[in-house]
C-alpha cells in the first residue's frame, strides 16, 4: 500500500498535460483526462493519480491523513503564472481613467507616467512595507490557484532599489506556498534622472545592477522591455548578453506596442521566453520555433489596453511555439491578477481551446521557468500543486467566465485554500 498524507476524491473529471517539458504544435491540446478520479499526496509529492477505486485498492491514508472532497468538481494542476510585475506599489487609477478618455498607454510613458509613476512609489518605499505588500499579493493570487509564480523588479530603476525589489521579493516568498521565480528588469525602461544620458544608465545595468543581482542570486533571469519608450533591439541586446555572462537565463517584452524585432531578437540571443508578442512578424515567430523560445501571451493586458490587436495564440501554436498564457499583473496593464482571467481572454481573444489554455498556463509556464521537473502537472512524483475547481468538466473553467469558481487549493501537499 501507497502511504499519503492528504486525499483528493469525489473528484467528477481530473485534466493534467503530461511530461516534463513544454508541449507545442497538436501535443499541447492533448490532456489526460480521468473522469471519477482520485489524488494522493505524501510529505509534498504526489503519491497516485487515478480512478477512485483504485485509489481505494492501493493507497492507505496515514492517521493524521487530510481528506479533501472534491464533491463533484474539476481537479487541475496549480496554476503557474510565468510572467508578473509583483513587487509594485500604489495603483494607477487615475491614468486608467485618462486611458477610457482617449489618452494611450503610451502617451502615458512619454510624458512621464506609467511605469516612471510606479517607480516613484516604489523607491518611496522600504525592504519590510514592500515585502509584507508582496505578501499580501501571494495570499490573494494563492487563494486564486496560483502554486508558481514569476515575478520582476523594474520599478526601482537604481541599483539599491532594484535589489531592494528583489529582496523583498525573497522574504515575501520565504516559507509562502506559493513558489517564486524572481527575475531582474532593471531594463524596464530609463529612469527621469537619466532621460539625457541612456547610456549612463545601462553603464549602471551594466557595471553595478547585474554583476550584484547575479553575485548574491538574487535571480534567475533577466528581462528587458523593447519599445520605442524603453529600449532599442541593440541595447537590449548588449544588457542581456551581459545577463548571460553572469549565468542569468533571458526572457524579453517583445513586440507589445509595435513591431521592434523583439521576437527575432529573442530567438537569436536564445531567450526562454518572448513576451507580449501581438505585433510580432512571422519571421520572429518562425526564429523563436526554431530557437526553442516559449512565447508568453498576456491576453488580459493586451484586452485591458483596449488594442485593436489580438495576441497571436493561433500564429503561435501553427508555427510550433510553445504558447504560455500569464497575467502579467502589474498597476498599468493588468491589475488583475486572476489566472482563470487570463484563460478565459486566453481563449476568447487569442485563439486558444480550453485544453490548449490549461497547457498553457500549467506545463507550458513551468518549463519556461526552468520547474517542469517540479510542477505543471498532476503526476506521480511532483510536486502536490493542485486546484479543485466547483464545476464538473475543464469547458467551464472558459465557458462560464466572468467568476473564477475555486473550491480548495493544494500547494505542496497541504491544502491551503
Ligand atoms: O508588461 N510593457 C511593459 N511593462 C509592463 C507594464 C508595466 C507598467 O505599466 O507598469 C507590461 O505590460
Ligand atoms: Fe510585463
Amino acid at each position: 500500500m501507497i502511504p499519503a498524507d492528504l486525499v483528493v476524491s469525489g473528484i467528477s473529471e481530473l485534466a493534467t498535460p503530461e511530461g516534463k517539458t513544454a508541449l507545442a504544435g497538436p501535443d499541447a491540446g492533448r490532456l489526460k483526462i480521468i473522469h471519477g478520479a482520485a489524488v494522493a499526496c505524501h510529505e509534498g509529492r504526489i503519491v497516485f493519480v487515478g480512478e477512485e477505486a483504485e485509489c481505494i485498492a492501493t493507497v492507505q491514508p496515514t492517521r493524521d491523513c487530510t481528506p479533501v472532497d472534491a464533491a463533484g468538481g474539476t481537479v487541475l494542476p496549480g496554476f503557474v503564472d510565468a510572467h508578473t510585475h509583483l513587487p509594485f506599489a500604489g495603483w494607477r487609477e487615475t491614468e486608467f481613467d485618462e486611458r477610457l478618455h482617449g489618452a494611450s498607454y503610451s502617451d502615458i510613458a512619454s510624458r512621464g507616467g506609467g511605469i516612471l509613476s510606479t517607480v516613484e512609489a516604489v523607491r518611496a518605499m522600504d525592504r519590510k512595507s514592500l515585502a509584507a505588500l508582496v505578501r499580501g499579493r501571494l495570499n490573494d493570487v494563492l487563494a486564486q490557484g496560483t502554486t508558481t509564480a514569476e515575478a520582476k523588479s523594474g520599478y526601482g530603476l537604481d541599483p539599491e532599489t532594484e535589489i531592494m525589489q528583489l529582496e523583498a521579493l525573497g522574504d515575501a516568498g520565504s516559507g509562502h506556498p506559493v513558489q517564486l521565480a524572481t527575475t531582474f528588469l532593471g531594463a524596464h525602461t530609463v529612469p527621469k534622472e537619466y532621460r539625457d544620458n541612456r547610456q549612463g544608465y545601462i553603464r549602471l545595468i551594466l557595471d553595478e545592477m547585474l554583476p550584484q543581482v547575479a553575485r548574491r542570486r538574487l535571480a534567475s533571469f533577466a528581462d528587458a522591455f523593447v519599445d520605442a519608450n524603453a529600449f532599442s533591439v541593440e541595447e537590449a541586446r548588449m544588457i542581456l548578453e551581459a545577463a548571460k555572462g553572469h549565468g542569468l537565463k533571458v526572457r524579453l517584452h517583445a513586440d507589445q506596442l509595435a513591431d521592434d524585432g523583439g521576437a527575432l531578437l529573442a530567438a537569436q540571443l536564445e531567450a526562454v521566453s518572448a513576451d507580449h508578442l501581438e505585433f510580432a512578424s512571422d519571421e520572429g515567430i518562425e526564429a523563436m520555433a526554431a530557437a526553442g523560445t516559449c512565447g508568453v501571451l498576456l491576453p488580459a493586458a493586451t484586452f485591458f489596453l483596449m488594442m485593436d490587436r489580438k495576441p497571436p495564440g493561433r500564429r503561435l501554436l501553427d508555427a510550433g511555439v510553445p504558447v504560455v498564457v500569464a497575467t502579467d499583473f502589474n498597476p498599468g496593464t493588468c491589475p488583475c491578477e486572476s489566472m482563470s482571467a487570463a484563460v478565459w481572454f486566453a481563449c476568447l481573444t487569442a485563439g486558444l481551446g480550453v485544453d490548449e489554455a490549461i497547457t498553457a498556463t500549467t506545463l507550458n509556464a513551468a518549463a519556461s521557468l526552468g520547474l517542469a521537473k517540479e510542477v505543471g502537472t498532476i503526476e506521480v512524483g511532483k510536486r502536490a500543486d493542485l486546484v479543485v475547481h466547483d464545476f464538473p468538466n475543464r469547458y467551464h473553467l472558459v465557458y462560464r467566465f466572468g467568476i473564477p469558481r475555486i473550491k480548495a487549493v493544494v500547494a505542496g501537499g497541504k491544502r491551503v485554500v
